[in-house]
């Protein structure tokens, strides 16, 4: 079967009361369209298709995916009107299955459970204890659909029913182009209504067969940001529960945020507000502190990160422990059992075994041994102005306090570098090198007196 999925988008979104489209706003860091196209390619459709409208340049841009036929409706005449302007796409498909992009938590499972029915048209439909707004489910006494109406066409009698239409349907690609000829817009709204489609099926004795999602966040859309609060609210929350249910334990799964892929051994602990995000992967026995933010990184086992530390594409390898206030970024690696103090930050550089850095200093471009200790406030001078430059420091040096190691520069192994220096040149093993003008005492030093 070739399968063929539309996404509708390209509605205003006008309560959003935004300059960015709708389907763009982001949920867990991904724009609403990002997850519906996510969902979709899960079912390895032969084509995604977007029906974009308002802000289609932006639209595509940020999405950016050249695997996405676009298409353009240029007026909104309704959702009917919008797969109208697929047609010239569906050729050589069996089966088109219809999602929103702005309803951004359908899974995979219960879209495979819709299109697997082989009806000519399926259904997600939903029971809601508040229908209002949403298109209602007509069965009739033998409990057969036979008609979904909208709620501004629909009667006082008809408002009490809770089954809804999420929008969400698959539909056999012959029968889908017949029937969106046949559609007219005379109704309460005068759009061309994708739903009257189900009238048709009825009157050409094709049965309409409704499958429901396992969870009613599944078919939430998002009109204004009140409600996208509230689904980023409900998504955190069902991650921070399998995080717990995968053996993590949370200080409180409501002040956790997960706005990627995350990877979790066992017995690690995270404190409160913290947000991972991206690619990250954690190992065994892990603490995280409080209000700290992890981005792309992987974590090895037995790590301590104390609070208020920032991480960014970085490697802590097993036994280390960092913080609080640690900020490691790009490209920073270390390899294992390191101390990383406060207001130290690491860019760009390898750090062997057991190496400690832990106060008041910058690392950039740099390898540093095994063993090395960094006193307080040593900086590496890696940028003239124009280029940045490497400073190698061997195993077991030991830097003084108040260092500037001006790149590109040696310290070979062994060296304790004098607290205070400004180190231009490099430095031999296991010598002690210094640059400081010698300590001089005047006795009886006269304080000047006010005149
Ligand atoms: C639609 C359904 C309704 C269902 C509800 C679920 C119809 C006629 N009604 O109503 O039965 O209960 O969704 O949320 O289908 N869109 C376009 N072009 C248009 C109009 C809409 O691309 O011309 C897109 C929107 O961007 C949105 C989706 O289609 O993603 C739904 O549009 P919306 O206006 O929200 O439909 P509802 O009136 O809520
Ligand atoms: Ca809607």
């Amino acid at each position: 079967m070739k399968l063929g999925v539309i996404i509708l988008a390209a509605g205003q979104g006008t309560r959003m009361k935004s300059q960015l489209p709708k389907v763009l706003h982001k949920l867990a860091g991904k724009p609403l369209l990002s997850h519906v196209i996510d969902t979709a390619s899960h079912l390895n459709p032969e084509k995604i298709i977007v029906v974009y409208g308002h802000g289609g340049d932006q639209v595509k841009q940020k999405i950016n995916n050249p695997s996405i036929t676009w298409v353009e409706q240029s007026q909104q005449l309704g959702t009917g009107h919008a797969v109208q302007q697929t047609v010239y796409e569906l050729a050589g498909l069996d089966r088109v299955l219809i999602l929103y992009g702005d309803v951004p938590l359908t899974t995979t499972d219960s879209l495979q459970r819709l299109i697997q029915n082989q009806s000519k048209l399926s259904l997600l439909t939903a029971f809601l204890d508040d229908p209002t707004g949403y298109g209602r489910i007509l069965r009739n006494k033998f409990d057969q659909i036979e008609k979904i109406v909208e709620h501004k066409d629909a009667t006082e009698e008809q408002h009490s029913i809770c089954e809804i239409n999420t929008g969400i349907m698959s539909v056999d690609k012959e029968k889908l182009v017949n029937w969106i000829e046949r559609l007219q817009s005379n109704n309460a709204q005068n759009e061309y209504y994708l739903t009257d489609i189900v009238g048709f099926a009825v009157s050409d004795g094709d049965e309409v067969i409704a499958t429901h999602p396992d969870n009613n966040n599944e078919i939430a859309g998002i009109n204004d940001r009140k409600q996208l609060a509230h689904l980023e609210r409900d998504y955190q929350q069902n991650r921070a529960e399998k995080l717990m249910l995968d053996g993590v334990t949370l200080a409180d799964p409501a002040r956790l945020d997960i706005r990627g892929n995350i990877e979790f051994g066992q017995d690690c602990e995270i404190d409160i507000n913290v947000i991972l995000e991206g690619k990250v992967k954690v190992g065994n026995n892990v603490r995280i502190g409080a209000n700290t933010v992890i981005r792309n990184c992987e974590i090895a086992d037995n790590v301590t990160i104390l609070e208020n530390c920032v991480f960014e594409e970085a490697f802590i390898g097993p036994g280390s422990s960092l913080g609080p206030f640690s900020r490691l970024r790009p490209g920073a690696h270390l390899d294992g059992n390191a101390h990383i103090g406060n207001f130290v930050e690491i860019k760009k550089s390898t750090v062997a075994n057991g190496s400690k850095v832990n106060h008041l200093t910058y690392i950039g471009d740099s390898e540093i041994g095994a063993g090395v200790n960094i006193g307080a406030g040593t900086i590496t001078c890696n940028y003239d102005g124009a280029n940045k430059h490497k400073t190698v420091i061997g195993d077991n040096a030991f830097i003084g306090s108040n260092t500037a190691l001006v790149a590109p520069v040696t310290i070979e192994k062994g060296v304790t570098i004098g607290a205070g220096s400004v180190i231009t040149k490099d430095a031999k093993a296991n010598s002690l090198t210094l640059t400081r003008g010698k300590q001089i005492s005047i006795e009886n030093w006269p304080r000047p007196e006010k005149k």
